[in-house]
């Protein structure tokens, strides 16, 4: 199963006709993932996250997993149109962190963004103070360790995105066990078991969760 599963062809391209934009900076870093087969969360997803930093008025954004800045370049053009803020970027890979302050540089955002490279868990837990928007997207085993982390991280009203959550169609395969699966799997039934978060998953591109705290 995989995600041409989730739209039909037809649908899927209307929706992207739609996210099209004139970025020069987000289509050389589209164009880089495609050649690289990256992971990025693509156009359809970037709108939605910088639709939802406006709406939030979110102007304290963290990011776990940001690879070389596609979804951050988002998040830190619209914290720009707030009028600033901090968008913090986050991985594991130094040549990812380098490679986005060159892009976000390029951007003109470079000022927004606060750079932390390692294990990105631990960078939210060691950055001081509180967020209006946590955006997700580490090794998907993970995911159930950083719950914790968000809970102290996220006030009342904070919103937290995540991506990946159907995992490619994984999520429902009965036969994956895999530690990813499982993961999502973990991290999905702990996030709809606890009352102080209202959550919605969103079947677009690999699936992602909206979720507000209450
Ligand atoms: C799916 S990619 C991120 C893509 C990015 N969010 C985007 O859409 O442009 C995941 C990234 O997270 C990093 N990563 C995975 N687990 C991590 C962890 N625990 N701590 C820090 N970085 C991590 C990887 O190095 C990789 O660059």
């Amino acid at each position: 199963m995989d995600f041409a599963a989730f739209l039909q062809p037809q649908i899927k391209t209307y929706i992207d006709q739609l996210s099209a934009h004139d970025d020069p900076v987000l289509a050389e870093m589209e164009a880089v993932a495609a050649e690289r087969n990256f992971p990025i969360i693509g156009p359809v997803v970037g709108r939605f996250l910088y639709q939802t930093t406006l709406i939030r008025k979110a102007t304290r954004v963290f990011e776990l997993g940001s690879g070389y800045g596609y979804s951050t370049l988002w998040f830190a053009k619209a914290v720009q149109r707030l009028g600033g803020g901090e968008v913090f970027h986050t991985d594991g890979d130094r040549k990812n962190s380098e490679q986005a302050r060159n892009y976000l540089s390029r951007a003109g955002v470079v000022d927004l963004v606060r750079f932390r490279v390692g294990e990105a868990i631990e960078a939210l837990h060691q950055t001081p103070g509180l967020f209006d928007l946590i955006y997700m997207d580490i090794d998907k085993h993970q995911y159930p360790d950083a719950f914790p982390v968000i809970r102290e991280k996220l006030p009342a009203g904070g919103v937290l995105i995540v991506d990946n959550m159907l995992w490619f169609g994984r999520v429902v395969d009965k036969n994956d066990t895999s530690a990813s699966t499982e993961g999502i799997r973990r991290f999905t039934r702990a996030l709809w078991a606890d009352p102080e978060f209202f959550t919605t998953l969103v079947p677009l591109r690999d699936g992602f969760i909206i979720s507000v705290r209450m």
